[in-house]
C-alpha cells in the first residue's frame, strides 16, 4: 500500500461501526486510522478520519448512518489524523455538538477555530449522556496531545484509547487477532516509542499503575484510532504497553535515507 486508503466498514460490537483508513509511512509500514459511530440512542461519531481521503470518508460514513442523524461527534484529540471531515460534518450537520476540552478548542483556534456553541467540554473522569447510556471519559495511559480523552461504553464494554495501543503494521487485518502475535508486539511497541517517547523517562512501575485502572474496567474490546478491532484482547494489549518504558528510545530516519528515497524517486 503506497497510497492512504480507505477500506470497508465493519462492526467491532452489534452497536459500533469502525471506519478504518490506513496511511503508508515510508520505511515503516502502514499505519491504521480509524474513526467509529456508536449507534447509541443519540448517535455518536468519533473523530473524522484522514484529510486525503475525504470523499471515501464521508462515503464510508453515509454507508452505515446518515450524518444528519449524528448527534455528537466526540474528538479523541485534534491531531491532523483525525480531522479530516470536521468542517465538512460541521457544515452537514448544525444541530452536531463537538465533544473536546479546553485544550482541544484552543489548539483549533490557532487554524481552523470551533464555534464554542457547537462545543461541549468534557473533562477525563466526567461522562456523557447520549440517551441510553453514559460514556465515560478516560485519560489513555499513553497519548500524544495533552487534550486527548478516550472513553468507555459500559453498554458494549469497548473501551476506544485515541493513540494508544496503536501499531505500525505491514498489512490491513480486520482484527487486531488476526496479526501475528510477534508483529503485533513489534509493532505496537515501535508505535508507542515513536508517538509517545516520553514514556523512556516514566518509572516503569508508576506507568503500570496508571494502565490498572483501565484493566479494572475489564474491557471487552479495544478500541484504538491506530489499531484494527482488538475484541478480547485488552489483558495481552495492557502487557505490551507495559514494557514500553523500557523499550530502546526510536530514531527516526536521518539524511542519507532521505538522499536514498530521492535518488530512488530521480529527485
Ligand atoms: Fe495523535
Ligand atoms: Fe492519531
Amino acid at each position: 500500500m503506497d497510497q492512504p486508503t480507505m477500506l470497508a466498514p465493519y462492526r467491532a460490537t452489534p452497536e459500533i461501526h469502525v471506519l478504518p483508513g490506513y496511511f503508508p509511512i515510508p520505511t515503516l509500514g502502514i499505519i491504521p486510522s480509524n474513526a467509529f459511530v456508536i449507534e447509541a440512542e443519540e448517535p455518536v461519531l468519533v473523530d473524522t478520519g484522514l484529510a486525503p481521503l475525504q470523499a471515501e470518508f464521508q462515503e464510508a460514513l453515509r454507508s452505515v448512518i446518515d450524518p444528519a442523524d449524528l448527534r455528537w461527534l466526540w474528538l479523541a484529540h485534534t491531531d491532523q489524523d483525525h480531522l479530516g471531515s470536521l468542517g465538512w460534518l460541521l457544515d452537514e450537520n448544525p444541530d452536531l455538538r463537538v465533544v473536546t476540552t479546553f485544550i482541544g478548542v484552543g489548539k483549533m483556534s490557532l487554524y481552523a477555530p470551533l464555534p464554542l456553541e457547537r462545543c461541549y467540554w468534557l473533562n477525563p473522569g466526567e461522562s456523557l449522556p447520549v440517551g441510553d447510556r453514559e460514556l465515560l471519559a478516560i485519560k489513555p495511559p499513553s497519548f500524544d496531545a495533552p487534550e486527548t480523552t478516550g472513553l468507555y461504553d459500559p453498554a458494549s464494554g469497548a473501551l476506544l484509547t485515541a493513540d494508544c495501543l496503536g501499531a505500525l503494521m505491514s498489512e490491513p487485518a480486520q482484527e487486531a487477532g488476526d496479526i501475528e502475535p510477534k508483529h503485533l508486539e513489534e509493532g505496537l511497541m515501535l508505535w508507542a516509542t515513536i508517538d509517545t517517547p516520553w514514556l523512556h523517562q516514566v518509572d516503569a512501575g508508576s506507568f503500570a499503575s496508571t494502565i490498572e485502572g483501565l484493566r479494572a474496567l475489564e474491557p471487552e474490546v479495544v478500541l484504538s484510532s491506530h489499531l484494527p478491532a482488538a475484541p478480547g484482547m485488552a489483558d495481552e494489549l495492557f502487557g505490551m504497553l507495559e514494557q514500553v518504558p523500557a523499550c530502546e528510545p526510536w530514531v527516526g530516519p536521518g539524511q542519507p535515507v532521505l538522499a536514498e528515497i530521492l535518488a530512488g524517486a530521480g529527485g
